[in-house]
C-alpha cells in the first residue's frame, strides 16, 4: 500500500474548497491533537458557542443524543480519572477543562420538539427499549462529538481526544441517574508552547478510502 503524504499545509484543493486557506488550517490541516495545555482558563461561553455551531450539524431523525458533561470540579476530576487508563490519567489531570462527550438513550423525550414531523415518535421509541435505542443513541452522537471537536477549533480552542477509559465505570460513577453512555473524554484548552502533541502522522489520501461503481 502506497501512502499518500498530506502535510498540515498541503493546499492542492484549495481552490475548490469554499471556505479559506486560514480556515481549512485552523479546523483541519493545522489543528492537532493536544495532550499538554497551558495553564490558562477555558471560558464556559466558549465550550457554548462552539456547540451552539454545531448544533446544527445532522443527526438521526434529527434526534440530537449528544451530551456534555463539563468537568471543572477537582475532586469530580479525580473521580473521573480513576477510570481512565494509566497513560491518559496524567494529562487529563493537568488539563484545563475535560469534557465527557456521552450518548442519552432518553433521546426520544424530545421528539415531540426535535422531530414533529414524525408522529409517535416519542412513544414508538418508548416501546422499542434501549436495546434499539442505545446503539442508535452511540452513532448521531459520535458523529456529533466529531462536529464538536471542529466546532471547538472553530472557537479558537484545542483538543486532546481520548476512548481510553472503563466506560461502564464512568457511567457508574456520573451517569447512574441520567443513563448517559460515556463515548469520548475531552480534553480541552490552548496548547502548550512546547511538547503539546507528538510528531504529526501522515494520513491516507483519497484513492486509499473510496471505491466509485
Ligand atoms: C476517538 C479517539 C480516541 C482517542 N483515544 C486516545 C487515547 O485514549 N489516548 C491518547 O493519548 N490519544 C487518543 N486519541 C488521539 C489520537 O491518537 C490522535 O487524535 C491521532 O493520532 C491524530 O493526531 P493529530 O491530530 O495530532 O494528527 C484518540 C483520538 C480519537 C479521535
Amino acid at each position: 500500500m502506497t501512502t499518500q503524504t498530506f502535510t498540515p499545509t498541503d493546499a492542492a484543493f484549495d481552490d475548490l474548497l469554499e471556505i479559506d486557506a486560514v480556515t481549512a488550517d485552523l479546523l483541519f490541516r493545522e489543528a492537532r491533537t493536544v495532550n499538554v495545555f497551558e495553564d490558562e482558563a477555558v471560558p464556559d461561553e466558549k465550550i457554548q458557542a462552539a456547540y451552539d455551531l454545531v448544533r446544527w450539524g445532522p443527526t438521526a431523525m434529527n434526534t440530537l443524543p449528544l451530551r456534555l458533561f463539563i468537568v471543572r470540579d477537582a475532586e469530580a476530576r479525580a473521580r473521573l480519572v480513576s477510570h481512565m487508563s494509566e497513560g491518559n490519567q496524567a494529562k487529563t489531570l493537568a488539563a484545563p477543562l475535560t469534557i465527557v462527550a456521552a450518548a442519552d438513550p432518553n433521546f426520544h423525550e424530545n421528539l415531540p420538539v426535535l422531530a414533529p414531523h414524525v408522529p409517535g415518535a416519542r412513544e414508538n421509541f418508548d416501546a422499542a427499549g434501549e436495546g434499539v435505542r442505545v446503539p442508535m443513541a452511540r452513532t448521531s452522537a459520535l458523529i456529533q462529538v466529531g462536529y464538536f471537536i471542529v466546532g471547538l477549533r472553530a472557537a479558537g480552542l484545542h483538543v486532546g481526544p481520548m476512548t481510553g477509559f472503563d466506560a461502564e465505570g464512568i457511567d457508574a460513577e456520573f451517569f447512574a441517574e441520567n443513563g448517559w453512555k460515556s463515548l469520548v473524554v475531552l480534553n480541552v484548552g490552548t496548547p502548550a508552547s512546547e511538547g503539546a502533541s507528538h510528531p504529526r502522522q501522515t494520513r491516507l489520501g483519497f484513492d486509499e478510502v473510496s471505491l466509485t461503481v
